[in-house]
């Protein structure tokens, strides 16, 4: 079975009769919602918050009750992928550009659950470019003041053009050689006016699961 597949279906083990559930993004988190559109189907009474509109269109196709973020103070679990994950479970996302409204709905969650292939468990984080979103505004002198932090920030773009955020917000991919204190790197993204949000995770996952080639899914 594909490793993200795994992964994902793992967090059926984690879903309870009426919880509210975060719904990540990206093609781990995929899995994990249609697994989740089965245990509805099945008669599971669940809600899901979607990190994107994506997402959202996924989940109403599967049938999932969807509650919007101005409805819910909490969510039980939340349930997305990572680009990076460490053993201290600090993470890099956002490489599906979903990071704002991922980071807001994990945030919430009395229990954030990390779904990933083997390839994603790093010593250190950093040789995935960090994804920062930053307003449109004056992006480039926002882009150069984030570059000052060590790194070469690279504007997104899709066929050319640059690639805008369900928050219509452009996205810097940051090239770091590696990022040493993850905690500071955070802090001082967010302090730079035009920043929005970045992609690293500190404090924040509670579970990895990690789809393993032979056996089951590894739960750290
Ligand atoms: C989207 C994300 C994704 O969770 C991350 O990019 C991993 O995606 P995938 O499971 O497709 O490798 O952060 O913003």
């Amino acid at each position: 079975m594909d490793l993200k597949r795994k992964a994902g279906e793992k967090v059926a083990e984690y879903v309870e009769d009426g919880m509210i559930v975060g719904l990540g993004t990206g093609s781990t988190a995929y899995w994990a919602t249609m697994k989740l559109g089965e245990l509805v189907a099945n008669g599971m009474k669940i809600k899901g918050v979607p990190t994107s509109k994506s997402t959202e269109e996924l989940a109403r196709k599967l049938g999932i009750p969807i509650l919007e973020m101005s409805e819910v103070t909490q969510i039980d679990i939340a349930i997305d992928g990572a680009d990076e994950a460490t053993a201290d479970f600090s993470l890099i996302k956002g490489g599906g550009g979903a990071l704002l409204r991922e980071k807001m709905i994990a945030s919430i969650a009395k229990q954030f659950i990390v779904v990933i292939d083997p390839s994603k468990f790093v010593k250190r984080l950093g040789q995935f470019p960090l994804p920062v979103e930053i307003v449109k505004f004056g992006w480039e002198l926002t882009s150069s003041q984030v570059s000052s932090l060590g790194c070469k920030p690279v504007l997104r773009q899709e066929d050319q053009v640059p690639f805008i955020t369900d928050n219509e917000n452009y996205i810097v991919d940051c090239y770091f050689d590696s990022i040493m204190d993850p905690t500071s790197m955070r802090t001082a993204l967010n302090s730079i006016p035009g920043v929005v949000e970045n992609g690293l995770f500190v404090d924040m996952a509670d579970v990895i699961i990690i789809g393993r080639e032979n056996g089951p899914a590894e739960v750290l």
